[in-house]
């Protein structure tokens, strides 16, 4: 398919800003919607806009049916061998804090993390450290910035019990090599968590290949409606999990003293969920699929080869991560030496409707440790062109000749 042609599917790609086009490189922190998307969600709302598996008039059976579908679509997608191992959750970060809190883990147990997570995955960790007396040991990446497998190996010992890690790097879209962390972390009878939320929308996954035992994923990167999301687990270790929210449709019954929970997944999902949401994200599978990973991955490499050639040696220039772009998927993260990089963002935006993201991306722990302030981040999507970047790259030299 032309790239052109996916174009015309993403409404948003036709806005204007100031009578002028956009160009939207800020993919890892939401990638656009397709109009499949968009319309699934509106025909939710204006056709059937009821609740799920409570109701049995007609547009309660419909939700129902079309939700079940949407969990099918979501299973077969991720490689998950029953659609019962599909949590719907809110975002990526919810699926790691529903496994922080319902984990039973003892005083003394260690948890292992890299030392490239954001936030979702480093904070629940750090509450739980504490909260449940475990130690959290942080692996060292290589100088690089890629995993280092050999010093991961090191810290293992049978003390560990959770390792939990992130499949791409939303700072420099480096993928860590969890196949082999899956089957290093097993080898000592620990659990691995995997963060994909950056992934899920640039290579194809399969969980149970993998054998990881859970996966935490976000709707709104990977073409999905903001602010879904699902987790994958294992059905047994799901089983064995007390939820952290609990209420309507997690239960077969309650009597005044006591109920009986639901098994996985519904006794994860409390309450009222987002039908229209859930129905979207499906449909935002169902375009992937269309468009299918070799192509994404190619259109990716094009533009961060361009772009990493052209900005690389750019005086006082630096590419945060493995300065092959082959091994940072799409993602293109640097800093210029005596330039501000929120100004950057800033002036990209207001010449030409360059959008990028500037900051820490929620990895401030990184930042910290590397002391380093900041950093402007383009991150990719299989529906940018090679014009786009070439008009980011012509501005940011203008930008860094002007100072
Ligand atoms: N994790 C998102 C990002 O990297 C919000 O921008």
């Amino acid at each position: 398919m032309k790239i052109e042609k996916i174009r015309k599917d993403f409404p948003i790609l036709n806005a204007r800003e100031g009578g002028e086009p956009i160009i939207y490189f800020d993919n890892a922190c939401q990638s656009l919607r397709p109009q499949s998307v968009i319309e699934a969600m509106d025909d939710y709302y204006r056709k059937y806009s009821a609740c799920e598996g409570r109701s049995i008039h007609k547009f309660g059976e419909k939700v129902t049916r079309k939700c079940e579908e949407s969990r099918k679509i979501i299973a077969k997608f991720i490689g998950a061998k029953k659609e019962e191992e599909i949590i719907f959750t809110r975002n990526t970060t919810e699926g790691i804090n529903l496994v922080a809190k319902s984990l039973k883990l003892q005083k003394g147990d260690v948890i292992i993390l890299s030392d490239k997570e954001h936030n979702s995955n480093l904070i629940p960790w750090q509450i739980k450290s504490k909260e449940e007396n475990i130690s959290l040991v942080i692996s060292p990446s290589r100088e690089d910035n890629t995993f280092d497998l050999e010093k991961f190996k090191l810290l293992m010992n049978e003390k560990v019990k959770l390792v939990s890690v992130v499949h791409t790097s939303n700072l420099d879209g480096v993928s860590n090599p969890i196949k082999e962390i899956i089957e290093i972390a097993h080898n000592y009878g620990a659990k691995v968590l995997v963060d994909g939320a950056q992934s899920a929308s640039h290579q194809k996954i399969n969980v149970a290949k993998l054998d990881v035992d859970f996966m935490a994923f976000s709707g709104h990167k990977m073409l999905g409606p903001s602010g879904t999301g699902f987790l994958y687990g294992k059905y047994d270790l799901l089983k064995k999990l007390n939820p952290f929210i609990v209420g309507g449709d997690t239960v077969e019954y309650s009597t005044y003293d006591k109920h009986q929970l639901l098994l996985p997944p519904k006794k994860f999902e409390a309450g009222l969920q987002d039908y229209a949401g859930i129905i979207g994200l499906a449909e935002a599978v169902k375009y992937l699929q269309k468009i299918g990973f070799k192509k994404i991955a190619k259109q990716e490499a094009v533009l961060n080869k361009f772009i990493t050639k052209e900005i690389i040696n750019l005086p006082g220039l630096k590419i945060i991560g493995p300065q092959d772009y082959n091994k940072r998927g799409g993602i293109v993260s640097f800093f210029v030496e005596e330039l501000d990089t929120h100004q950057i963002a800033v002036m990209l935006d207001s010449t030409n409707n360059i959008m990028v993201r500037s900051g820490q991306f929620c990895v401030h722990s990184w930042f910290a440790n590397r002391q380093i302030k900041n950093a402007v981040r383009v991150s990719l999507a299989f529906y940018n062109t090679l014009e786009e970047a070439q008009i980011f790259v012509e501005n940011l030299k203008k930008i860094i000749k002007l100072n």
